[in-house]
């Protein structure tokens, strides 16, 4: 390939990757449309970078992305591939690009994607953007990741409803969302759903003040709570919690697990428009010859930063809003 800083992009690959996030879609569709405005051929890359090195690439056209804004999940699929973390696998993957004479990839996904981006930027010249898609809101130097907003609100519409039943059998709930490492979507569904309790994956529990607050609660005539647990590296870890809350302080609750139904779902209308600009930008940036950036979105607009920047985890956190959290749940 030619020098990628010098390089007329001709042909486009578009991949999704890691956790899928509604919104996906939108990206994928804002860049076929914008690189046919701008007489570039764009391909889809199947099941992320396992597709990479599976060479399943075909070619899109405007039909192939209609009727898909609207739909949760990525129509090209998604993976997380092992074998992309060996750089023998990583060159066959390049070599299925070159084959077709792809000379840039838009990579959506978070930042173990941007890591995978990165270094076929840093090994092969190839010029690539990245596009920050992950229900957990938690790559750094960007406010906004596509398919947060989505995730968010289907937390609190379940949330919503455990509170109904909460409050008619006088119990306590234990509701756990996702977020491995990321405390963004616990902390926004805590807040908006009035949660009496917010537990964030990498702090320590202190049991004895959750119990604590849980009997201020019932004393002061509160007949029902809800607290919110982020999954952690642990999913499910609310069962256990629930058992030490019963054998350790005699308070007895039910357990709620979201789980990945917090992934899927028809894309809000925040992520909609977040994830069309970022895919429109992509293809601008690829068009001005500008290499190697994130959509970033930042004070409402679309920054575009090195991905250098971008490739690592931000637990966009928010101790303060936890404490706005705690404040009102008193
Ligand atoms: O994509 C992010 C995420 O949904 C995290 O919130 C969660 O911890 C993880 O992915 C679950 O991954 P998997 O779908 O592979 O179980």
């Amino acid at each position: 390939m030619s020098d990628s800083k010098t390089k007329k992009i001709k042909k486009i690959a578009v991949l999704t990757s890691g956790g899928d996030s509604p919104g996906m879609n939108c990206a994928i569709r804002a860049i076929v449309r914008n690189s046919l405005k701008n007489d570039i051929k764009i391909y889809g890359i199947k099941r992320g970078y396992s597709g990479l090195i599976e060479n399943e690439i075909l070619e899109l056209n405007s039909s192939s992305v209609g009727n898909i804004l609207q739909k949760g999940g990525t129509f090209l699929q998604s993976s997380r591939s092992a074998k992309f973390l060996e750089k023998k696998y990583r060159k066959e993957a390049v070599e299925n690009l070159y084959a077709r004479n792809i000379d840039a990839l838009i990579v959506i996904g978070g930042d173990g994607s941007f890591n995978g981006a990165l270094a076929l930027k840093s090994e092969f010249d190839l010029p690539i953007i990245g596009i920050p898609g992950t229900i957990d809101n938690d790559i750094l130097n960007t406010q906004y990741t596509i398919g947060f907003d989505t995730a968010v609100n289907t937390a609190i519409s379940a949330v919503d409803k455990i509170r109904d039943t909460a409050h008619s059998f006088e119990r306590n709930f234990l509701v756990e969302v996702m977020g491995r490492n990321s405390s963004a979507i616990a902390i926004k569904v805590g807040i908006c759903t009035g949660a009496e309790n917010i537990l964030l994956p990498n702090e320590d529990l202190n049991l004895e003040k959750i119990a604590n607050d849980i009997k201020r609660g019932i004393r002061r005539g509160k007949r029902s709570s809800i607290i919110i647990v982020a999954e952690g590296t642990t999913p499910g870890r609310s069962y256990e919690i629930a058992q030490k809350l019963e054998e350790g302080f005699e308070l007895s609750s039910k357990v709620c697990v979201l789980g990945h139904i917090q992934r899927g779902g028809s894309p809000t209308a925040s992520d909609r428009f977040i994830a069309t600009k970022m895919g429109v930008e992509a293809v601008n940036s690829l068009v001005n010859e500008e290499y190697g950036k994130v959509t970033c979105w930042n004070q409402s607009k679309i920054e575009m930063r090195d991905i250098e920047e971008c490739a690592q985890k931000a637990d966009i956190n928010l101790v303060t809003d936890k404490d706005l959290a705690e404040l009102l749940s008193i």
